[in-house]
Formats: structure tokens, C-alpha cells, sequence
């Protein structure tokens, strides 16, 4: 395999050039699920991290930065969504890249903690993310009519968080203050 480089890009930047691989990068990964017509679920992100070889789009991460409410504390957050990796490019270690990228980009940011919704946690696991128990409350958008549907609030079995200062985790309340990335 050639060299991986990754390269960040801010959501105001993206062109056709990054649109279009992408869209089919994630179409690929999230299979018939993911909407044809646009490059995210529910919300477009702030920044999404790019892995390429050789040129070619294998990889992607995007982020939120938000604010949330840990049992009445603010909390900065960086949120990780639609983390993937092409097909033929897995267990190469190619999402562990793009995570220690977003590591990396939260060092001596005002940012506490880095959280994601994972459908496979090893992965996550072995990059330092914890799993945790949190009653989450949130905005519900349905990603077919693109509306806001209700506030959701229940304990979600796939957050799994990493804290990216000095402050650790609680057990207790999470209010997203917007919607579930
Ligand atoms: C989940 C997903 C992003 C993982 O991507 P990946 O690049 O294969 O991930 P990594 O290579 O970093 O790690 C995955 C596996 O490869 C192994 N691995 C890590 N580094 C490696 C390396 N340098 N060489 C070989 N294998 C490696 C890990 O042990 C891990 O094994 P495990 O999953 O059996 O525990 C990818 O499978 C994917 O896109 N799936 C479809 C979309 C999806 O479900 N996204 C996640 C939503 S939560």
C-alpha cells in the first residue's frame, strides 16, 4: 500500500473536486442507508479529515465542534461522525490514523473531550475511547424529510468518549445540545 496522507478540510471549502469522491466513499461504506444526494446524514459538520492514496479518497471523518451540558457543566466537544474507510483499504490501520488526526488537531484547542456514536467499538477501543452510560438528551432530525422531529432523551448503548484534557469523564446527564452526530 502507498503512503496515506490526510489532509483536513474546513466544510466551507469543500468542492467538487472532494464532493464527489466522497459521496461515493460514503455511499460505499454505509451502503443503501446513506443519501445519495448529499454528503451527510443530518447536518452538515464544521471539518472532516481526508485519508488518500496515491491520490485516491480512502477514508473520512467529520467533526463537530459543540458546546454540551454534562450535569449542568459546559463541556467543549468534538464530535466524530460517519468515520469510514473504503472496502479494499480496512484493517490497515487507516481509521486509527484518522483518529490520532483528530487527535492530534484538538492539542492545545479549547476542547475537552472527543465523543462518538460507534456501531464497532473495537476499533475505537483500541484508540483510548471508553464506552460510557449517559442519559443523552437530543435533537431528533428525520434525515429522510430533513425536519426536526422531537427531543429524544434516553441512555444510548454506542457513545464512547475520550477526554482530550485534563478533565474526566462523568457518569449522569448529557445534554447534546443538538442533534445525535
Ligand atoms: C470501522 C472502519 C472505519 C474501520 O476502518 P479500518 O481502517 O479498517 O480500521 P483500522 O485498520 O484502524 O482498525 C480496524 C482493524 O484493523 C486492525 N489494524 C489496526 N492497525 C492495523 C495495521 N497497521 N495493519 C493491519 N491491521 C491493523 C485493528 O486491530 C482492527 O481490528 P478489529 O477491528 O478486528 O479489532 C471500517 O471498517 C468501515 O469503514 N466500516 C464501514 C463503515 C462503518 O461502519 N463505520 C463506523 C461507524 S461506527
Amino acid at each position: 500500500m502507498g503512503i496515506i496522507e490526510i489532509n483536513r478540510v474546513s466544510e466551507f471549502d469543500i468542492n467538487k473536486d472532494i464532493h464527489q469522491p466522497l459521496q461515493q466513499l460514503l455511499c460505499e461504506c454505509f451502503g443503501k442507508d446513506y443519501p445519495e444526494d448529499r454528503i451527510y446524514f443530518k447536518q452538515k459538520p464544521h471539518l472532516r479529515f481526508l485519508a488518500y492514496v496515491e491520490e485516491r479518497l480512502v477514508g473520512h471523518i467529520a467533526c463537530d465542534y459543540r458546546v454540551m451540558n454534562l450535569n449542568g457543566r459546559r463541556i467543549n466537544v468534538l464530535s466524530l461522525i460517519d468515520v469510514c474507510v473504503s472496502a479494499a483499504n480496512r484493517s490497515r490501520g487507516i481509521a486509527s490514523q484518522l483518529l490520532k488526526e483528530a487527535e492530534g488537531f484538538c492539542r492545545n484547542r479549547d476542547i475537552d473531550y472527543i465523543l462518538l456514536f460507534a456501531d464497532h467499538p473495537n476499533v475505537y477501543e483500541r484508540n483510548g475511547y471508553k464506552k460510557v452510560q449517559n442519559r443523552c438528551k437530543w435533537l431528533k432530525i428525520d434525515d429522510e424529510t430533513q425536519t426536526s422531529a422531537g427531543i429524544g432523551y434516553e441512555v444510548i448503548n454506542e457513545l464512547m468518549v475520550k477526554a482530550v484534557s485534563e478533565k474526566g469523564w462523568e457518569e449522569g446527564e448529557l445534554d447534546l445540545l443538538g442533534y445525535l452526530g
